[in-house]
């Protein structure tokens, strides 16, 4: 099916906000069963953008057919179409506005096949990662994706923005875990290249720019995942360090340790610690003496070895020598859990809202370099910015939070460039696992320049070329894109 040409914004809207039709059309396609409005959409976590769902609009199609016929109408009208799964995201890419589509994934929900011989799941967009890591743990295997919204964050989603995580350092991004994809393109096309192999080069790899592409594209509705062994019970710790190398080093020597597998390596800076430590109420590290950074580290151990003590062993050497400021060793689950709190829960932005989040990869051997060159950059800007830093160490994926005695959510352009300086020359990048969305979309301008922008609009033309598919995220929204309501104004959503 082909798009009808559009002219400029001239389509004519009915007393709903919407073309003449389009929503009797949809209701068509979908049944009413099939539409949320009025109280029904504003009773939805709207996650951590209220604008996510201000179209007041959404599609929920049960079937790739369904999905595909939403898009070809909104396409046909000239409404702009926002995909949305668990709306966890971070940058923005599922906000909304007036006159848009939302196309929701929940309905396609199943979890359509698991082979064990194949280590492959075949799943529809809307699965959650929690519900696949469960169905797939029965059968011995894993994900290999992890991050604190595995609860709500949906595959669909989590392609979309190439998601990472906790256990990128072993498995990759989510593109890695990705062996083949269905997405609906913007006209209603369907391209299916659902593959369940790793070695696949029929010609240009069209599945991988979907990846990442926060449904500028094409709408994911299924994917073939790679999965990989089951998660193994870990043993954690969290270890304190005046220097950030010595936590590097820490990381390094466990993953070369024998009878030892590292399963996580998270990192916290010493106000995000201690901070937490006191909201959560945790006595046991809130007692701790405070550290420049702190590290979550788990280890699963071969039952049949002396991992264990190995790990241990390792640690008190780390201590003996100065090496280690102090370390946590839990003594059951819930001081287990307890420490992943530490990490997962966001006390820092509730008891200081209104702060800034950047989300930058630095190569592990500049970091320290990195953050500390950022703390002095910001103190030089400002001496009341206080920086508080969590992330993924073991992949130099750190997140900066950016905070002052008031909020400061105006001025992340301006903060932006303290914290991007020397990303480049390091060889790190400005946007690692969040995406652009709307948040970062100047960000992306000035990192990859005039012709690399060029290239992504030449992309974006030959998918999307009325440029219906989420407006305004990622490339800005060009004045001539006939959409209703497209996000011309991108702006910073820091939370
Ligand atoms: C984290 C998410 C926000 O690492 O990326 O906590
Ligand atoms: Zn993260």
């Amino acid at each position: 099916m082909r798009a009808a040409p559009l002219e400029g914004n001239r389509t004519q809207l009915g007393s709903d906000g919407y073309p003449a039709g389009f929503r009797a059309a949809l209701e068509a396609v979908l049944g009413a069963e099939g539409l949320k409005t009025g109280a029904a959409l504003a009773s939805l976590d709207p996650g951590i953008h209220p604008r996510n769902l201000r179209a007041g609009l959404m599609a929920r199609p049960a079937t790739t057919a369904a999905t595909a016929a939403v898009l070809a109408l909104a396409n046909r009208h000239g409404v702009g179409v926002v995909a949305q799964g668990g709306r966890t995201g971070l940058a923005g890419g599922a906000v909304t506005r007036a006159g848009q589509l939302i196309v929701s994934l929940d309905r396609m929900n199943r979890i359509e096949s698991v082979s064990v011989r194949a280590r492959t799941a075949t799943v529809e967009a809307g699965v959650t990662l929690e519900r696949l890591e469960e169905a797939v743990r029965a059968h011995g295997l894993g994900v290999g994706i992890d991050l604190g919204a595995r609860g709500s964050a949906t595959i669909g989603g989590l392609v979309s923005t190439n998601a990472g995580g906790i256990d990128a350092f072993r498995y990759g991004t989510m593109r890695e875990r990705v062996l083949g994809l269905e997405v609906v393109l913007a006209d209603g096309r369907v391209l299916g290249e659902m593959s369940r192999v790793r070695k696949d080069n029929a010609g240009l790899a069209l599945r991988q720019l979907f990846i990442g592409a926060e449904g500028t594209l094409g709408v994911v509705t299924r994917a073939v995942l790679a999965l990989v062994d089951a998660r193994r019970p870990a043993r954690a710790a969290l270890v304190l360090v005046a220097e950030l190398d010595a936590a590097i080093d820490l990381v390094r020597t466990l993953e070369a340790l024998p009878g030892v597998s590292l399963a996580a390596a998270e990192l916290m800076s010493g106000n995000h610690l201690a901070l937490t430590a006191r909201a959560l109420g945790i006595a046991n590290v809130a007692a701790l003496a405070p550290a420049e950074y702190a590290l979550l580290v788990a280890v699963a151990t071969d039952a049949d070895t002396a991992g264990e003590e190995r790990f241990e062993d390792l640690l008190m050497q780390g201590l003996e020598s100065g090496r280690l400021a102090d370390a946590v060793l839990p003594k059951n689950d819930l001081e287990a859990r307890d420490l992943w709190r530490m990490r997962e829960d966001w006390a820092v932005d509730r008891a200081r809202p209104g702060g800034l989040w950047y989300d930058v990869s630095v190569p592990v051997d500049a970091l320290a370099g990195y953050l500390a060159a950022v703390r002095v950059r910001l103190r030089a800007h400002d001496p009341t910015l206080d920086l508080y830093t969590v992330g993924h160490l073991a992949d130099g994926n750190v997140h900066l939070t950016v905070n002052a005695e008031a909020p400061i959510t105006a001025r992340y352009a301006a903060i932006a460039p303290l914290i991007y300086e020397d990303l480049k020359a390091l060889g790190g990048s400005f946007s690692a696992e969040h995406g652009i969305g709307t948040e970062k979309v100047a960000a992306l301008e000035a990192w990859v320049g005039a012709s690399g922008i060029g290239l992504m609009r030449a992309v974006k033309a030959v998918f999307d070329p009325a440029g219906t598919l989420n407006p305004g995220k990622v490339l800005r929204a060009r004045a001539s894109a006939a959409t209703q309501g497209a996000e011309e104004d991108p702006e910073a959503s820091g939370h």
